[in-house]
Formats: C-alpha cells, structure tokens, sequence
C-alpha cells in the first residue's frame, strides 16, 4: 500500500546557513537538511554504503563525503560521485568487491516558504 507523504515544518529559514546542513528526526526518520549555493537538499541521514551517520560527514562543493570510507554522494540528484581507492599499503588485499557496492542517496523533497523550511516525507 502506497505511503503518503506529510509535509512537515523542519525549522525556521535562517537556521540553514548557505553551505552547511543541519540533522533532524522527523517522525523517528534522521534526517540532514542543508543549503549549497543557495540552494535546498535533504537525504536521509544513513550513509547508503553501510549505514554510517552522514551528518558527521563534510560538504566538498556538490557532494557529502561519508567520514567512514570516504564516498561521496551528490546532495542533489542522489548519486554516488566518488569512492575512495581502497589499496592504503601494498600488502592490503582486495576485500569482496560486494562489500563497495553502494546505491544512491535517499533524497526528500524540500521547499521554503514564508521564512520556514519543510521537507516532504
Ligand atoms: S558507510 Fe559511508 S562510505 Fe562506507
């Protein structure tokens, strides 16, 4: 059964400076809000490698980079940009190949409106 989506109030415009985010947990769902260049994102906060917290993650232009290995992901269209070379000596070997597959980000619709920001979940 299809779920509906609930547009919930987030915070108030200026707690979103340009070029940061913020987490909040809507409805038990985390959730990192941000601006980049004026402009909205929101994803859901569990890192699509393996569930790490992106919100401890760093803005580099467009993309969140995961602090766990390093993978960044487009704030805007979702997409897995960049994964970290994982061959850190010589000697380290290659683990399971399954084990880098990741998917893209969990995006939620985000708007403002009359001073406040909403995302749409
Ligand atoms: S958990 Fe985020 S890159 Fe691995």
């Amino acid at each position: 059964m299809p779920r509906n989506h609930i547009l919930h109030r987030i915070c108030s415009s200026e707690k979103i400076k340009d070029n940061t985010f913020q987490l909040f947990t809507v409805d038990d769902t985390d959730i990192v809000v941000g601006r980049r260049n004026g402009k909205l994102f929101a994803f859901n906060n569990s890192c699509p490698h393996r569930g790490a917290s992106l919100s401890k993650g760093e803005l580099k232009e467009d993309n969140i980079v995961c602090y766990m290995h390093g993978y960044e992901f487009n704030v805007f269209t979702g997409k897995l940009e960049n994964m970290k070379s994982w061959k850190k000596q010589d000697t380290w070997l290659e683990q399971n190949p399954e084990w880098r597959k990741a998917g893209d980000l969990v995006l939620y619709p985000v708007s403002e409106k009359n001073g406040s920001i909403f995302v749409d979940i």
